[in-house]
Parts: structure tokens; C-alpha cells; sequence
């Protein structure tokens, strides 16, 4: 293969693994079910007091990320989501090697489910993600590589958009396209970058666009949050990858924002993050807060303090994110602490070696709206709070 400029080295299939095995046992469980056990679950509408109706009198709309097999085997959680959310996003389902584990072989049934269940409790559903570094099969590595087609991405776009068109109306076409240093011009090292080049962005916008003529495309960032030089750096540069695209006439309509807060990253800049989105509204563009969540720095507090540090950075976060009136609603990240993605790691132990002597423990992450009882902890107040003195979106 001759060398490309783009040709680098990328981190490759992080996620393959887990994606493989949430699918196959969603499979076997299907099979056994035939499908059952969709019409048996429960369907409340959202509830008085949810952040969904908090955020509908906002205009605005709530939801949160969620996985088919959580919904399925856990009835309480499932409730739980279909009561506070107006919106879900598929947790793993939509990702490519989620979908197509094989070459051509799609395997569509656990996004079918989730996208019924959906349709069933009267939700829409963000389409997350078209294109990311870290979902991507092995044989579509090889394949990118050996042969080095568009094609291959344009017909597995063809083949999931137009099928859950009637649920999702937004796209994250491009999920965290921004190097985290300022390597390769600030773009990612990718599979993607390095067989088509930073045109590749253009293009995943382009076979977009044909598959969902009507939708909200969007390239969903992380990052942007602090004063930190690194931070400042990729807003700077989002910013320039946004104007490109638009200079290029991409249909690109919207951003996400992640928000993925950090307790140990310091204080968020409400300055530079309030500029920041003023910048993006001012390109006409709809702003979605996609994946809200906090990490905890000091587990070893008591838990009321450890709540009211995640509210607190929430709400700041919040403030700002919701006096954008181009920020059209709001994604958490999981509703529950019982299915966070966040994990309490061994080095956050090992800062607190001596805090559990009892023999007890931190329990888990505490950075969704309710804990893993499924009961409304202080962010989930701070939510509705940011909610009611938000004055209203105006997309
Ligand atoms: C994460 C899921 O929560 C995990 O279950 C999965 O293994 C990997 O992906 N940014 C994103 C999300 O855009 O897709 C990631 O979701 C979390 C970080």
C-alpha cells in the first residue's frame, strides 16, 4: 500500500469486545423471546416531576443514553427511563461494530428492539453515531486499509438510516473527530483520517444527508468545558473545523456536546464555554448537550457532599449550556448510577487507600440524576432547577 500522509498509526477496536458480546447475548435472548417480551414492558408516559417535563416547559426536550439489555432484563429501570425521558440515545446498538460485526452480515436486531421500544413508549431516539475511531469491526479496519472505498461506509449508512427514520431525526454523523493533542493538525488519528485524509469529515456529512434528507446532521465533540489549555485549543479548533465544513457547503447542522464534567479537571469556565456556544449559535448552527455526566475526584466524602459536588458542577455547566437559546435539550449519559459507564478506577482507590476502614467502599460513580435505588439525588433537582430558570430554546 503506498504511504499516505494520513498514514498513522491509530488505536484500533477498544470497543469491539464489549460491543460483540452485548449483542450476541441481546440475540440469544431474542431468539428465546421471540419478541415477547417487548409487548409485557410497561408504558407510562413521562411523569409530573421527570426532567422531561421540565424541560418540554423549557422547550426544551430530556433524555438519556440507554441500553436494550438493561431495559429488558431490569423492569424498574426501564420504567424509570420511560418516565423521565422524552429522548434515548442507544448506548452501544447504533455503533458500527455493534451493527455490522461481519462484512455485510448486519446485525440489526438488538437497534430494532430498542428503536420499538422507543416507538412503543412514544420516545424519539438520537442517532448515535454514524462514524467514530472507536467502533469500528476488525475486517472494516482491514478493508478501509486494502481498499480504500467510501463505498464501504456510504452502504453501511444506506443500510441503518433510512430503516430508523421514522425515530431519529439527529444524527452524530462524526463522533469525536478532534485529537485531544495537537497532533495531525488537531484531527484524531483514525482509520478514517488516514485512508481518506481530514476529507473524510465532508464526506460522512455528504452520504448523511442522502439517507436523511430531513434529519439534524451532527459532529459530537468532547472536551471543551475548562480554562485548560487543551480545552482552549480544541474549541479554538472545533471552530475552524465547523467554518471548513461550512465553506465546503457540508450539510452540517448541529454540534453535540458531550459534558462529560470532571471533578478532577478543575473548575469550568463559564466565560470561555458561554463564547464558545455564542460562537457556534452565530453559525446558525442547533447545539445538543449529548452526554451529561460527572466523574468524581474525592469518593472518600461523606455521599451528601459528593452530591452536592456533582449538582453543583452540573448546574454551573448547566447555567450556561441553557441561556444558549440554540441549545435545543439535554442528554445524560445514563440515567442511573446503576448502569454508569464511570467506573470508581483502581487509582481512584488507590488516593483513598485508607478511607474505608470499616471494610466498606466508595460504591459506585455517583455522576447520573438518580442512584443506583433509582431515587432523585441532588443533580436531578439541580437539573430541574436549570431547567425552570433557563429561558426557553429558541430552535
Ligand atoms: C461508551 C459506552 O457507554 C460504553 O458502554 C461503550 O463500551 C463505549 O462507549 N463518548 C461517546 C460514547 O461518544 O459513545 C461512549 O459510550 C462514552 C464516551
Amino acid at each position: 500500500m503506498a504511504a499516505r500522509p494520513w498514514g498513522i498509526r491509530y488505536p484500533v477496536r477498544e470497543f469491539f469486545d464489549e460491543e460483540r458480546q452485548v449483542h450476541e447475548s441481546i440475540s440469544r435472548r431474542r431468539l428465546l423471546q421471540s419478541g415477547a417480551a417487548i409487548a409485557a414492558w410497561p408504558s407510562p408516559a413521562t411523569a409530573k416531576g421527570s426532567l422531561a417535563a421540565a424541560a418540554r416547559r423549557n422547550g426544551r426536550s430530556y433524555g438519556a443514553a440507554a441500553r436494550l439489555d438493561h431495559l429488558r432484563k431490569d423492569r424498574a429501570f426501564a420504567a424509570t427511563v420511560a418516565a423521565e425521558c422524552a429522548q434515548l440515545t442507544p448506548e452501544v446498538e447504533l455503533k458500527w461494530a455493534a451493527l455490522e460485526p461481519a462484512r455485510g452480515q448486519l446485525s440489526l436486531a438488538a437497534m430494532d428492539d430498542l428503536a420499538a421500544w422507543a416507538r412503543q413508549h412514544g420516545k424519539s431516539v438520537h442517532g448515535h453515531t454514524l462514524v467514530w475511531h472507536r467502533s469500528i469491526a476488525p475486517w472494516a479496519i482491514e478493508a478501509l486499509r486494502d481498499e480504500p472505498d467510501w463505498g464501504i461506509v456510504h452502504r453501511y449508512f444506506a443500510s441503518v438510516m433510512p430503516r430508523y427514520g421514522d425515530v431519529i431525526d439527529t444524527w452524530d454523523v462524526v463522533n469525536e473527530p478532534l485529537a485531544s493533542d495537537d497532533g495531525q493538525d488537531g484531527l484524531r488519528p483514525s482509520p478514517f483520517l488516514a485512508v481518506f485524509g481530514p476529507d473524510y469529515l465532508r464526506r460522512a456529512l455528504d452520504s448523511a444527508r442522502i439517507f436523511a434528507p430531513r434529519a439534524k446532521l451532527l459532529i459530537n465533540e468532547f472536551g471543551f468545558e475548562t480554562d485548560h489549555p487543551r480545552d482552549a485549543a480544541k474549541r479554538k479548533r472545533f471552530l475552524r473545523l465547523v467554518d471548513d465544513l461550512r465553506k465546503m457547503g457540508a450539510p452540517l447542522n448541529g454540534v453535540g456536546l458531550q459534558a462529560h464534567l470532571d471533578l478532577g479537571h478543575g473548575r469550568l469556565s463559564q466565560t470561555a464555554l458561554e463564547a464558545f456556544l455564542a460562537e457556534l449559535a452565530a453559525r446558525g448552527l442547533i447545539l445538543m448537550v449529548t452526554e451529561l455526566d460527572v466523574k468524581e475526584a474525592d469518593y472518600a466524602a461523606p455521599v451528601e457532599r459528593r452530591d452536592a459536588a456533582v449538582a453543583a458542577i452540573a448546574r454551573t455547566y448547566l447555567d450556561v449550556a441553557l441561556a444558549q437559546p440554540a441549545v435545543r435539550g439535554v442528554t445524560t449519559w445514563g440515567l442511573s448510577d446503576r448502569y454508569s459507564w464511570l467506573e470508581v478506577t483502581p487509582a481512584d482507590l488507590a488516593r483513598h487507600s485508607a478511607a474505608w476502614d470499616d471494610g466498606s467502599g466508595p460504591g459506585v460513580n455517583r455522576g447520573l440524576p438518580l442512584d443506583a435505588a433509582l431515587r432523585p439525588k441532588p443533580l436531578h433537582k439541580a437539573m430541574l432547577d436549570a431547567f425552570a430558570a433557563a429561558p426557553k430554546t429558541t430552535v
